[in-house]
């Protein structure tokens, strides 16, 4: 069957990533989580002391860029590809609330963008490709077949995040998730480069009020659409 290539992109925790799982489940696709290779850059920042909530030694991340390797492996106990950082599986650490807090500002720097949407479009060479992110459908992928933009109301994404950061057993409240999350919305869709924006041939969705199954069997009668 012919092998497409399929982007989603859209605001914080829109569930875009439930969506691509199940979608590259059911198709057999790779899917990768480009929102987790930020977060890894993010990571290595904080832990060479480039960023802090005070102060950001830009220069000194983007020269330290080429030592930075990140790559996937699939985990068949949850069924995708985990990030790992110079070999070291980060996947629980990338998630917490502080790399969450800094993740935006890293993701503003150029030299930033141009290495992962580099390595990103090398992931999805040979189609069969599910990824999902702020500039999938705009930068990255502008010819993938099937373009999604996902959005909800920001209380209820900031519920699903809480529920979720809970569930793992972080101490955090509801109102600093909200923040975040709209915190930011505002900077990746107001950054110079690669804003979020919907392009213009993607197919908005809003789940606020989609069931996962109801929103699944929506999104895959499109994908069938493209085969
Ligand atoms: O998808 P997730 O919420 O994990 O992404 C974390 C952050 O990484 C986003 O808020 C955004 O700043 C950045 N990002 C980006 N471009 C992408 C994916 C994520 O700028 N394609």
């Amino acid at each position: 069957m012919k092998k497409i290539t399929i982007a989603i992109d859209g605001f914080s925790s829109t569930g875009k990533s439930t969506i691509a799982k199940q979608l590259a489940k059911e198709l057999s696709y790779v899917y990768v989580d480009s929102g987790a290779m930020y977060r890894a850059v993010t990571l290595y920042a904080m832990q060479h002391n480039f960023i802090s909530s005070s102060f950001f030694d830009i220069e000194g991340l983007v020269t330290s860029l080429d030592l930075i390797v990140l790559t996937f492996k699939y985990n068949s106990a949850v069924g995708f590809a985990e990030v790992y950082l110079n070999g070291m599986n980060v996947e629980k650490e990338i998630r917490t609330l502080e790399v969450s807090n800094l993740v935006s500002k890293v993701a503003e720097i150029s030299e930033v963008r141009k290495s992962l949407v580099q390595q990103q479009q090398n992931m999805g060479l040979n189609k069969g490709v599910v990824m999902d992110g702020r500039d999938i459908g705009t930068v990255v992928f502008p010819n993938a077949e099937l373009k999604l933009f996902m959005n909800a109301s920001a209380t209820t994404r900031a519920q699903r995040r809480y529920d979720e950061l809970i569930e793992r057993g972080d101490k955090v409240t509801f109102d600093e998730i909200l923040k975040n999350v709209e915190y930011r919305d505002f900077i990746d869709s107001t950054r110079e480069d690669s804003p979020l924006v919907m392009a213009e041939d993607a197919i908005a969705i809003d789940n606020s009020n989609l069931t996962l199954e109801a929103q699944f069997e929506k999104i895959y009668a499109l994908v069938l659409q493209k085969l």
